[in-house]
Parts: C-alpha cells; sequence; structure tokens
C-alpha cells in the first residue's frame, strides 16, 4: 500500500523492458474480486528468470513494485497502482522421479492446479489445496492454508531473490510462517519469489481424490461462489471472523455493489462494478461492530494494494 503518489519515469521503464511494458492497464480483471483502477505500468513475466530480471532491473532503477500473481488474496484502490506491476505468469511444474515424492514450480503456478496434477500421479499432501485460488507465490507469501493443511507444512526449498543477498533457498524456518503470515509478507520489497519445492508423498490417486472431493464440497456447501477476495479478516485465536460478523447481525449488508456474503461472513462480494472504497466500507462496518459488541479487533488478512487515503 502507498499514499504518495510517485511519477513512474515510463522512458527508463519502456528502454528496460520494450514491449513488456504495458502502460495504463486496468487491474480489476488480474483480480479474484474483479476490483481496482489501472496500473500506471505493468510489465508481462513470463518465467522465474524473467521475474528474476525485472526485480533486479526495478531495485537498480530503484522503482518501487509489486508482484500480481492470482490476484485472489487483495483489495486494490479505485485510484489504482502506482508502483510497476510485475504479472506473475511463470507457470512451469515438473515433479520428482520415484524415488522422490517432490513437485518444483514456479511461483506463477496455481496451486490448485499442482495439487490436482499431484493427485494424478497418486502424490498427496496437497488435498486441502485443491480449491484454494492463487498462485505458489502468493500462497508462500501468505502462508495459504485450509481445512488443517498450510503451505509451511509441506515446503521443502524456497528459491528468493533478495534485495541484497541476491539468489538464496530458503527453507520453512527461514520463512519464519505465522498464521497467514511469512517473513516476506512482514518484509514488503525485499525478496520475491521464484520458485518453490514442496514435499509431497506417495498414496493411492483415489484416496487423494476423495478427501480433495470431500474438502471441495464443504467449501461449496460453506463458500459463496462468484467474485471476492476470498478470507477477508484471519481468523482470531480461538474464533472465526464469519461467526463474529454472523453474530453482529451484519451478513448480506450492502454498500453500493459490495456485499457481506448473507452464506458466510468473512466473504466480501463484488455484485457488480463494486467500488473499491464500498468494500473497504464494509470492513470498516464490520471491524467496528466486532471490536463494539465483542471487544475483539479483527486483523486483514487480504492486502490492500494501490493508493488509498492515508486515512485508510
Ligand atoms: N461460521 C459462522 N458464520 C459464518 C461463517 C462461519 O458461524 O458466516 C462458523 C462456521 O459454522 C464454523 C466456523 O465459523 O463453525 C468456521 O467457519 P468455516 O469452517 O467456514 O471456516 P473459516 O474459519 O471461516 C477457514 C479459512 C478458509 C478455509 C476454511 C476451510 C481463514 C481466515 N479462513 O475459514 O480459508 O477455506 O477455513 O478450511 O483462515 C482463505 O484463507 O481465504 C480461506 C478461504
Amino acid at each position: 500500500m502507498q499514499v504518495s503518489a510517485a511519477i513512474l519515469p515510463l522512458q527508463a521503464l519502456r528502454a528496460a523492458f520494450g514491449k513488456r511494458l504495458r502502460p495504463g492497464v486496468s487491474i480489476a480483471r488480474y483480480t479474484s474480486a474483479r476490483i481496482g483502477g489501472s496500473a500506471d505500468a505493468l510489465v508481462d513475466v513470463h518465467s522465474a528468470e524473467e521475474l528474476a530480471e525485472a526485480a533486479q532491473m526495478l531495485w537498480k532503477l530503484d522503482l518501487p513494485f509489486i508482484v500480481l500473481g492470482g490476484g485472489s488474496n487483495m483489495l486494490v484502490s479505485d485510484a489504482g497502482v502506482r508502483e510497476v506491476v510485475l504479472l506473475n505468469q511463470s507457470s512451469r511444474v515438473k515433479f520428482g522421479d520415484e524415488s522422490q515424492p517432490t513437485v518444483w514450480a514456479e511461483s506463477g503456478a496455481s496451486l490448485g492446479a499442482i495439487a490436482r496434477q499431484a493427485a494424478r500421479k497418486g502424490l498427496g499432501g496437497l488435498e486441502w489445496a485443491a480449491g484454494i485460488p492463487g498462485t505458489l507465490g502468493g500462497a508462500l507469501v501468505g502462508n495459504a492454508g485450509a481445512h488443517g493443511g498450510n503451505l509451511s507444512m509441506v515446503l521443502d526449498l524456497a528459491d528468493i531473490l533478495h534485495r541484497e543477498k541476491g539468489k538464496l533457498q530458503w527453507s520453512a524456518p527461514d520463512l519464519a510462517f505465522k498464521y497467514r503470515e511469512s517473513w516476506l509478507k512482514r518484509n514488503p520489497g525485499q525478496a520475491v519469489v521464484l520458485s518453490a519445492q514442496l514435499a509431497l508423498s506417495h498414496s493411492a490417486e483415489r484416496e487423494i481424490r476423495a478427501q480433495m472431493d470431500t474438502f471441495l464440497a464443504y467449501r461449496r456447501l460453506t463458500q459463496p461462489p462468484g467474485a471476492s477476495m476470498g478470507s477477508m479478516f484471519k481468523n482470531p485465536p480461538g474464533d472465526s471472523a464469519g461467526r463474529l460478523i454472523e453474530a453482529a447481525g451484519l451478513k448480506g449488508k450492502r454498500i453500493g455493489n459490495a456485499q457481506i456474503s448473507p452464506l458466510h461472513g468473512n466473504f466480501f462480494l463484488n455484485l457488480g462494478e463494486a467500488r473499491a472504497v464500498d468494500v473497504f466500507a464494509l470492513i470498516q462496518a464490520a471491524r467496528r461492530a466486532v471490536q463494539a459488541q465483542f471487544g475483539i479487533e479483527l486483523e486483514l488478512e487480504i492486502e490492500l494494494v494501490g493508493e488509498w487515503q492515508p486515512s485508510h
């Protein structure tokens, strides 16, 4: 999130990235909520190597940037994004041989797709991830999880490009994972994830699929379809953000075309052309009501991206 509007030097960016630079790109279509204004500059990256080169170039030019993966855990402001957006379309996936039940993938690969490919090969460990939207890189930064599993539990090694230290291989302790958090989330702009290797286990395809189907059915029953950001708030210790928002009487509350899902209180929906400020007003309403009625401060799970007023 940034509050001051820096003007990006488009000529220098054009010289660095050529045709891969796209100025003035509407970001909404790259997010799962389908919300957000334009990015001043977007650069397409198609591989881990291109991502590393682009990050290095931007650090050299001292220009701020964000890496956009699946856009599934963020709310982009209506005013848009003043940092350079690196659109991570890297997608290579490689499985280890028989003796090594592992998968290595570039950070732009879809986590759900990796989980489904693993199932087809009789490799378990990612059953919880089948229905999670977004990329491996995003999942690693935010320690994505569901149904008792999370990324920190399966990470073998992550290939990281660190602004000062260059290329590093980090294991789970280096990434200092917490609930829906990692070192990378707490230190924005300091490093990017290029790729990662996950540890899997041999298992019967039938069993893996049965487990995935159970999880997917639970999601279909409890979570709304349609455009949203996924879980809006982290669950406070020992409780659930959805339950608290429901108990505060806010399920179904609507501002403009943004609505707190009538099905699950921690999902905020875009009913069609919703504005980010309207979603933000719902966030504030939920926080205030839960604070006033239960004395609990809800913490955002999603990231606010782009240019927001200082009061936000
Ligand atoms: N609940 C309510 N009212 C609601 C919603 C939920 O009373 O409106 C109650 C449910 O009845 C249940 C409890 O709250 O007893 C927990 O709800 P649920 O099982 O739906 O799980 P959750 O805690 O809301 C978490 C993750 C999800 C993940 C599911 C399933 C967080 C913030 N959310 O949701 O992850 O899919 O468990 O494992 O940790 C995500 O992080 O984006 C995400 C979708």
